[in-house]
Order: structure tokens, then C-alpha cells, then sequence
């Protein structure tokens, strides 16, 4: 364990707020330093509430050459129009893509044929590497839409997933949809081996919903049935949490992180 916690550094921030502030700012920092060196910088943006206070600052974030950065959506519904409230690519274009004046933006539109959005996607993603990828963890421990047990084992970039009922009710649980039933069932996801592939990985995690998940993740043994514990072979990966989310952390991983 100690060993994995010297590769992925842990910050702990107060409050989601602080969590946010920090973690935008380190994806500002980290895409500056980039920005100097490339023509061009490439980044994986997720949604969901975790990411709300982080594309916040970051998008207020000043000293980016924005035009030379092109952004991929992590993961998305399938069937649902970018006009419903729970869509991501809605989410998106609210949160970041309107925001900021970026090179381009590949959206994953779950409403059209889904083969086909996943083909493409791939294709644009093996262009060159992916520099920086924003994520979460989900409650049930799920990285992007890849839910337990997960597939450790495809090359494949993106695939076609169904969605177990635990990451269901959190949507429903964070007001995305009225019921379980108007949930869809299915979703586009960047797979595990794809998110991987990034040079940087910044993971931000507030709530204490996610408190267990976090610990399993980072405590336990790599396992599909806990998806976002392969980030423990991730060598470049920031994981940010807040006072709650940390809260179910051991001691000895504690003295391991850095209050920010
Ligand atoms: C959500 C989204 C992902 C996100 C992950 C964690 O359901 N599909 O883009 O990275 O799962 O999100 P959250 O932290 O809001 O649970």
C-alpha cells in the first residue's frame, strides 16, 4: 500500500469548494506547462456533479492558449437528446465547450447511432496521446461509465456499456432523472485501457457518498469489481478528495497525503 501511495499523490482539500478551486488549478498549471512545450494539447473532460466546481475554476482559469487545446467527452447516455437536463453533452457545452474558446471539442452524441459514434471516437482518440484526463469515481466505484465488474482487459478506446442499477440510482439520486426507470440503461464510455492511456490523470472525489469507494480503491486490491482501483497502476495520477471523502481512509494512507 505504501508503495502505491508514493506513485499517486493525494490532496485533501476541506470542502468540494476547496476540492474544486485546487483541482482546477492544477489542470490550469499542468495544461500552462504543456501549452509551452506542444502546438497542441489534448484532454478527457467528464461530467457529473464532482466535476462541477472543478470546470468552474478551470474555466476561469487565465493564461490558456484555449485554441490550442482539443477536449473528449469521457462517457454518455445512450438514447438521450443533448436537450435533456441529464445529458452530458448538454452538460458539456453549458459547463465547458460555450466557455471557453477551445480548439475543438469531440462530443459523444448518445442520441445518434451509437457504433458509429463509438468508431469515430476511437479513431479521433488514436490521433496522438491524451495529455490530460479529468475524471471522477463513481459511488459504486465506477470510472467513467465503466461499472463493476469492469473490463481491465480491452485495448479497445471506447465500447458500448450497460449501466448496473447502483450508478442508476446515483443519477437518480443527484436529481438527473425523476426515477430509475427514465435512467437509461446503456451508455458510450471511454473503457479503462483508454483512460489509462493518459499522461496525466487528475481524479476529483468529493462526498462522503464516495468515502467507501475511495477507500476500497486506494486501500484494496486491484479488481474489476472495484473499478477505480486500477488507478493504483496509473504512475501520473492526482487524486483529490475532500475532508468527507477521505473520511473513511486509514491512518497511515492519511499521513501519506497533503492537506491543500
Ligand atoms: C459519472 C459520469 C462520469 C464521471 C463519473 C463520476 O456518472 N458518467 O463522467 O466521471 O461517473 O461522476 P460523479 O463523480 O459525479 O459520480
Amino acid at each position: 500500500m505504501d508503495e502505491w501511495n508514493l506513485q499517486v499523490q493525494i490532496k485533501i482539500a476541506r470542502d468540494r469548494k476547496g476540492l474544486g478551486n485546487f483541482a482546477g488549478e492544477l489542470a490550469a498549471t499542468h495544461l500552462r506547462e504543456l501549452l509551452k512545450n506542444q502546438d497542441r494539447v489534448r484532454m478527457v473532460v467528464a461530467t457529473g456533479s464532482s466535476q462541477f466546481e472543478v470546470l468552474d475554476r478551470l474555466t476561469r482559469a487565465e493564461g490558456l492558449d484555449w485554441s490550442r487545446i482539443d477536449g473528449f467527452h469521457l462517457d454518455e447516455y445512450i438514447g438521450l437528446d443533448r436537450n435533456h437536463p441529464a445529458s452530458f453533452c448538454g452538460y458539456l457545452a453549458a459547463r465547458f465547450v460555450s466557455l471557453v474558446p477551445l480548439g475543438s471539442f469531440l462530443f459523444l452524441d448518445g442520441s445518434s447511432d451509437s457504433r458509429k459514434v463509438v468508431d469515430a471516437a476511437s479513431a479521433a482518440w488514436s490521433n496522438a496521446p491524451i495529455d490530460l484526463a479529468l475524471i471522477g469515481i463513481g459511488e459504486n466505484g465506477h470510472l467513467a461509465f465503466n461499472d463493476p465488474p469492469a473490463d481491465f482487459e480491452t485495448t479497445d478506446i471506447y465500447h458500448i456499456v450497460s449501466l448496473d442499477e447502483a450508478c442508476r440510482q446515483q443519477q437518480v439520486g443527484e436529481g438527473w432523472f425523476p426515477n430509475l426507470s427514465d435512467c437509461p440503461a446503456q451508455a458510450i464510455s471511454m473503457t479503462i485501457h483508454g483512460i489509462l492511456q493518459s499522461r496525466k490523470i487528475i481524479c476529483s472525489v468529493p462526498d462522503e457518498r464516495k468515502a467507501a469507494a475511495v477507500a476500497s480503491s486506494i486501500q484494496g486490491p486491484i479488481t474489476p469489481s472495484m473499478p477505480a482501483s486500477i488507478l493504483q497502476q496509473h504512475g501520473n495520477t492526482t487524486l483529490v478528495l475532500d475532508d468527507s471523502s477521505a473520511s473513511k481512509l486509514s491512518q497511515s494512507t492519511l499521513s501519506l497525503c497533503e492537506q491543500v
